[in-house]
């Protein structure tokens, strides 16, 4: 039998046991910042220096953070996997790159700057300040490379043309609240969908299949199995 061609949906969820805050849990980024003052193309216009603080403290603290076994657990499976495969996450931090995985980062990358002036994107680790000059073209307009409420998802073409037609979709540790990725369950028309989540997500009675606990702990026991099944 043809292998599955499988694509993953990963969230905030998936990094919180590597000590990174979830968004719309209880102590999560979004109570103690308000989406409008940080997360907008108008935040970034009226008060750029406040939105590059925030993110500023978000990329420092990678630093402090490694990719947990949940992360380990998808790098295995997108190497030992034999059939078609695609990692998308939601995520802006780097864990799943460090764990060795190829994701598509489909809201951004905190460790990426985009030039509002030539269009350059650039590798970035440090801080930015409404002075930084690109390092293209000298100008001093370099923005997070992140997806703001109201911008257009990264890779919808390439996350749409794998969405079609797969035979297994994994949603995991994500709300389900932030659309387009809440609607690619639905988008999965003829994959088997299964939910790997701390608790039922908004969507989660649109799962064939769910396994709710940490994600250190229902990722890696989830991937040993499916591997199993496929050796
Ligand atoms: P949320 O904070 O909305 O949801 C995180 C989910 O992870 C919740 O369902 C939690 O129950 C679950 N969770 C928490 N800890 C977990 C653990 N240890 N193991 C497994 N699951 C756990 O985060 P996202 O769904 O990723 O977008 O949020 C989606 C988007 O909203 C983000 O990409 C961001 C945000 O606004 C932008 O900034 C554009």
């Amino acid at each position: 039998m043809t292998p599955p061609s499988i694509v993953i949906l990963t969230g905030a969820g998936i990094s919180a046991e590597s000590g990174l805050s979830t968004f719309r849990d209880p102590d999560g980024l979004w109570q103690r910042v308000r989406i409008e003052d940080v997360a907008t193309p108008e935040a970034f216009a009226r008060d750029p220096a406040h939105v590059h603080a925030f993110y500023n403290a978000r990329r420092t603290q990678l630093a402090d953070v490694q990719p947990n076994a949940a992360h380990l657990a998808l790098m295995r499976l997108e190497r030992e996997w034999p059939g078609a495969f695609l990692l998308v996450t939601q995520n802006v931090d780097d864990l799943h790159d460090r764990a060795g995985s190829l994701p598509l980062h489909m809201h951004g990358e905190l460790r990426r700057v985009r030039c509002l002036a030539c269009g350059a994107r650039h590798g970035w680790a440090a801080d930015l300040s409404i002075s930084t000059p690109c390092p293209s073209c000298a100008v001093s307009r370099l923005r997070p490379d992140i997806v703001w409420f109201g911008e257009m998802p990264m890779g919808m073409d390439r996350i749409e043309a794998a969405l079609d037609g797969c035979g297994l979709f994994l949603s995991i540790g994500t709300s389900g609240n932030v659309y387009p990725a809440a609607g690619f369950v639905e988008d999965a028309a003829q994959a088997h969908k299964v939910e790997l989540n701390l608790e039922p997500s908004a969507g989660s009675e649109l799962f064939d299949e769910a396994h709710h606990g940490p994600a250190t702990q229902v990722v890696p026991a989830f991937v040993d199995r499916l591997l199993r099944e496929w050796a």
